[in-house]
């Protein structure tokens, strides 16, 4: 989502919806603003994209204000329609408030407050904070104080703006896990998601830590941290023009999403264990009695979802011993697939639309199986027409080639494994947990692996001739290899390869030649009999003259001998390695495209979503 917040001499409404039309890249399920006029809160909210919301206005004008808050959405809890678009507010009309983020606590918290009396107008997380911040200053509080107070009481990730009317001079801010920088101007200060949402007003910006409320006026800005001690901000110059604004500084909206990763596969781990540690899936609406009935998965998907799927078929099979299908949704519909009653049927897609997968899910269903829908777009088609769905809360997701939604995709399948060892037995809560421990390990493994970019990049420019590229995996390494070859057909507009590293010798090999840059993803060394037979495919591709890019455990010092560059990747076990692994090919793509001169968000021919058969 997209957050904007003002204070100073301008009129709100235009700062505002300014800052968000700058940030509508993040979310355009809906947008709203909230002004205080007289003691109290006039709103607008619109569902669809901010000119629903700008023609609103325009009909029924806003009263002249000098300081107000906007937000442009990214649906999560509740579906994208007015009811839950932001600003939300509290029963009094003197308070409102913004939110981006999950507050996980948010079912305990909205229970406490119906319980008090308080009607609740939307399905969101976001109404509980503005009737709590409001019950805080009913009670006397400043807002500030009544900010702290509140993320106290507050778990998960969030940024949270809020205005209180009956003190129109100041607006206050709090984040934890969730992105919010300060603008700070002459006579006006700014909130926002980031710095696109005032750029065209100032450069000078200031980075707030975690867990920090900031208080902004017209004239000053004043830090704290929740309990209230005072806190210091960074304070920084934007060099930038405005579109690299929007991509925070990065040339592509795709780079931003590969280095997004660490932050997006947290998002999607957050708030799937219960207070007793039991995997909890929010909207599976699959009964347990019918998934243990489940004899068989089919996953379905097109391109890189289908690769995800591919990987899912691995930790499925081996977590619950329920046999799975991996299909091309265009392949499983017209091929007259045996399906029944006890048949789950996963479709996986990051924008929810590919019609491909959309008839797919449509037969299956019509064969009485249930349809689970793993995607990223909330309130989208696919997920609407599925029985039960996970979301994989990526954040949107701009460039064509899919990275984040790929890496969510992967943890979301992950949870949807666990999810049925749980139900069916097939594991212990504790090695269930242990699974989900090593999962929340993972944001840090992609950071060390996003931390070595540089030298990826440095060979990629090296490979800038290129007309050929393989990649070589096995386990849940070869549906990566898949992948890689796929970003770099998609971006470089090159021959690219993937294969299983044992079927090289039935035929791929008699592709090497000199020079041939040949990926080769080595299974971790606790793995040992994948392990060597990597080894051994990797030296018989050298010794025919490829050079090779070994991606193996960062001690895998007995590779090194064979690999012309080592790309050295965290210890973690077999079935996760595909979160760390398809980084560099990743960041190798997007380089390589970048110095050939392509341009990486939007490649030629493709579309990021592609809505006909
Ligand atoms: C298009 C996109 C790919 C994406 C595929 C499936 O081909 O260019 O990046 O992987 O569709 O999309 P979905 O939204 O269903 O995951």
């Amino acid at each position: 989502c997209g957050i904007v917040g003002y204070v100073g001499q301008k009129q709100a409404q235009d700062v505002v919806v300014e800052g968000l039309r700058r940030l509508e890249y993040r979310g355009y399920d809906s947008a709203g603003i909230a002004l205080p006029k007289d003691g109290l809160i006039v709103s607008d909210k619109r569902a669809g994209k901010l000119a629903n919301l700008e023609a609103s206005i325009a009909a029924t004008p806003l009263p002249a204000a000098t300081a107000g808050i906007g937000h442009t959405r990214w649906a999560t809890h509740g579906a994208p329609n007015d009811l839950n678009a932001h600003p939300h507010q509290g029963s009094r009309g003197r308070l409102a408030v913004v939110h981006n983020g999950i507050i996980e606590n948010f079912a305990e918290l909205r229970a406490e407050l119906v319980a008090a009396g308080r009607t609740m107008l939307s399905e969101t997380d976001t109404e509980i904070a503005a009737h709590l911040l409001e019950a805080e200053v009913v009670a006397g509080h400043d807002l500030t104080t009544a900010m702290q107070n509140v993320c106290r009481r507050l778990e998960g990730a969030f940024t949270l703006v809020a205005i209180d009317a009956a003190h129109p001079d100041t607006v206050v801010a709090a984040r934890r896990n969730s992105p919010l920088v300060v603008g700070l101007g002459e006579g006006e200060n700014f909130l926002g998601s980031d710095v696109a949402a005032f750029i065209d007003h100032t450069r000078e910006a200031l980075e707030l830590g975690q867990d920090q409320v900031v208080t902004i006026s017209r004239d000053g800005v004043r830090i704290t941290t929740f309990d209230g001690q005072p806190a210091e901000g960074k304070q920084y110059h934007v060099d930038w023009d405005l579109a690299a604004a929007e991509k925070d500084g990065y040339d592509w909206f795709m780079r931003k999403e590969i280095f997004e990763q660490p932050r997006a596969v947290a998002d999607a781990l957050l708030g799937r264990r219960d207070a007793e540690g039991k995997l909890q899936l929010d909207e599976m609406r699959i009964d347990a009695s019918e998934l243990q009935g489940i004899d068989k998965i089919i996953i379905i998907a097109a391109g890189t979802s289908y690769y995800a799927g591919m990987v899912a078929k691995y930790a499925i099979e081996h977590w619950t011993r329920i046999s799975v299908e991996v299909e091309l949704a265009s392949e499983f519909r017209y091929r007259d697939p045996i399906l029944t009653r006890s048949t789950l049927v996963v479709a996986i897609s990051q924008s929810g639309e590919t019609a491909d997968t959309l008839q797919a899910i449509r037969h299956a269903r019509a064969q009485q199986s249930k349809v689970l829908a793993i995607c990223n777009t909330n309130g989208s088609t696919i997920p609407r027409e599925s029985d039960g769905v996970i979301y994989t809360y990526a954040g949107p997701e701009i460039g064509v080639a899919s990275t984040k939604g790929y890496v969510t995709q992967l943890v979301a399948c992950y949870l949807l494994a666990l999810y049925l060892a749980q139900t069916k037995n097939t594991l212990y809560g504790d090695e269930i947990n242990g699974v989900m421990d090593q999962l929340e390990a993972m944001p840090a493994h992609v950071q060390t692996v996003l931390d070595e970019a540089d030298k990826v990049y440095q060979f990629a420019r090296d490979h800038v001739d290129t007309k050929s590229v393989l990649f070589l995996g096995r386990h849940a390494g070869y549906p990566v290899a898949l992948e890689g070859a796929l970003k770099l057909k998609e971006l470089a507009y090159i021959h690219a390869e993937g294969f299983a590293a044992g079927e090289l010798k039935h035929g791929p090999i008699a592709l090497i030649e000199e020079g041939l840059p040949v990926f080769c993803i080595v299974p971790p060394k606790g793995r040992d009999q994948l392990r060597e037979k990597m080894v051994s495919a990797i030296q018989e591709i050298r010794a025919r003259g490829a050079a090779t890019i070994v991606l193996a455990e960062h001690d895998d010092e007995a590779i090194t001998p064979y690999a012309d560059e080592f790309i050295r990747l965290p210890k973690v076990p077999v079935l996760l390695q595909p979160l760390v692994a398809v980084v560099p090919l990743q960041l190798f793509a997007c380089e390589l495209a970048t110095a050939m001169g392509h341009d990486v968000d939007q490649p030629r021919n493709l579309a990021k979503s592609v809505t006909v058969e």
